[in-house]
């Protein structure tokens, strides 16, 4: 049940698999669509999800949700951040690691911001955020992107099972905020 007048199902924008299984785990009224929308390069998360919702709105006319995702490295000032798909698909987790050579400070984030829209309404943002550190080597085989090294205590995201990763992740957070909003109107 998610609220909506004759119950209807939430599109979830997006290629990724792993994210829609994620999300779908929180709120049942899930749809994965692939439909492709203009990830531009811009200075936050925000700013990102609103234009690629702007693009999906025109396209379609129920409820519908996408979410720009997001590492950010303490030591490499917030690094990749909005750079953090380039940098995944360029110089990958092994890159990444490599930058790190030499530094102590492994701090890191994840944030998640979450666009929702249904008609007749304005967006809808929703955010998450988990905090670990990126670790001295990737270890698992569960999730995906950079999940094999970033670590909450001692453990990588990757060797979380599903139920694991959503009881901390970024993307849970945000899902259950628009979960929560959903539900109490
Ligand atoms: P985007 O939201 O798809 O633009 O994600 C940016 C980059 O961060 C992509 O390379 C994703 O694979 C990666 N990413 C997003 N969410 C996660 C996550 O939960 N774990 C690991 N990597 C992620």
């Amino acid at each position: 049940m998610n609220g909506l007048p004759g119950d209807r199902m939430i599109s979830f924008i997006t290629s990724n698999k792993g994210k829609y299984v994620e999300a779908r785990a929180i709120i049942d009224d899930l749809v994965q669509r692939d439909l492709g929308y203009t990830e531009i390069q811009a200075e936050t998360l925000e700013e990102v999800a609103v234009y690629g919702m702007k693009e999906i709105m025109a396209r379609i006319d129920g409820p519908a949700m996408l979410e720009d995702a997001g590492l950010f490295v303490t030591a490499l000032g917030g690094f990749p951040g909005v750079y953090s798909a380039y940098v995944q698909k360029t110089i990958g987790n092994a890159g990444m690691l490599r930058l790190m050579e030499g530094i102590s400070d492994r701090r890191a984030s994840f944030m998640s911001v979450v666009a929702y829209v249904e008609p007749g309404l304005e967006i809808q943002m929703f955010r998450g955020m988990v905090e670990g550190q990126i670790g001295y080597e990737a270890r698992g085989s569960a999730g995906f992107g950079y999940d094999p090294i970033f670590y909450v205590g001692d453990r990588s995201l990757a060797e979380m099972n599903l139920e694991e990763k959503n009881r901390i992740s970024h993307r849970a957070a945000a899902m259950h905020a628009l979960k929560e909003w959903l539900e109490a109107r």
